[in-house]
């Protein structure tokens, strides 16, 4: 068993989970959330029986508060401190601005940017308490202020995560816990067709989309081995690619 813990939520993605097994091979025990996916969990606890961490498998709605209060209280009751949070969960919405209706806004940010607050929220004194990490999921070119007219509501809530991560990042600097955001390119997933990754590759200057297991790489290089000094940072993970 591990001596520190690492809480995934959304470790059910392609990202998640090799995030989470990426820190178990590092010795981490995972608490690896999901909310439907159960099949893609039960991985992460196999691969973490072999590798000889503790796995728990957690299943909340991070989308209410009470849940994401719920998941964090059950996390400490088995593990007892939360070192490491990353927050994946950030699904994509393609839709037009002038047709989105106020439920479907609040769904696509609230997906994106309450769900990583409110994580952040109840898990805070534990991180605070050994000192460890906040990893959210933005995207590369965030920072760019510009007309997002297919995608507005993701756009707009993953530009709040960047002021979410650094604000997080300068107010618990002083309790020695480091915040940082993950902006990936694209990334291809189990479920990309090779049409799909064509036409990604054609758009991407290093000549091929992303991997899963290479942001897991920047996520382990994060909490094991980076400078103390790096915090408060939107890390691309793109192939120069931009959003
Ligand atoms: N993939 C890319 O090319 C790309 C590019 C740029 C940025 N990113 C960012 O990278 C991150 C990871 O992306 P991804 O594509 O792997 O995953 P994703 O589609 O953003 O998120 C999927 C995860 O969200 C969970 N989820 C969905 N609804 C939920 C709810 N109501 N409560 C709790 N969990 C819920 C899913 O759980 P279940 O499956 O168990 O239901 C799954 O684990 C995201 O923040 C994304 O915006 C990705």
């Amino acid at each position: 068993m591990g001596t520190k813990t690492a809480l995934i939520a959304g470790a059910s993605s392609d990202i998640g989970q090799a995030i989470a097994i990426s820190l178990a091979s590092e010795g981490f025990n995972i608490a690896a959330h999901y909310h439907k996916n159960f099949a893609a969990v039960q991985i992460i606890e196999e691969e973490a029986q072999k590798i000889g961490v503790e796995a728990g498998l957690f299943c909340f709605n991070l989308l209410h508060p009470k849940q994401a209060k719920e998941m964090v209280n059950e996390v400490v009751r088995q593990f007892t401190s939360i070192d490491v949070l990353v927050n994946t969960i950030g699904p994509f919405y393609y839709q037009d601005i002038l047709e989105v209706t106020p439920e479907e806004w609040s769904e696509s940010v609230n997906m994106n940017l309450q769900v990583s607050f409110n994580t952040a929220y109840f898990a805070r004194d534990k991180i605070c308490a050994s000192q460890g990490h906040i990893i959210n999921f933005a995207f590369s070119g965030v920072e760019n202020l510009k007309a997002w007219s297919m995608s507005t509501g993701y756009c707009a809530a993953k530009a709040g995560i960047a002021i979410l991560t650094k604000s997080l990042a300068a107010s618990l600097a002083s309790s020695g816990v480091r915040v940082n955001a993950i902006c990936p390119g694209l990334i291809e997933e189990g479920a990309t067709t090779e049409l799909e990754r064509q036409e990604m590759a054609e758009q991407i200057p290093f000549g091929r989309p992303g991997r899963p297991d290479e942001i897991a790489e920047v996520v382990k290089w994060l909490v094991t081995d980076s400078p103390h000094y790096l915090t408060g940072a939107l890390i691309p993970v793109a192939g120069a690619w931009e959003y």
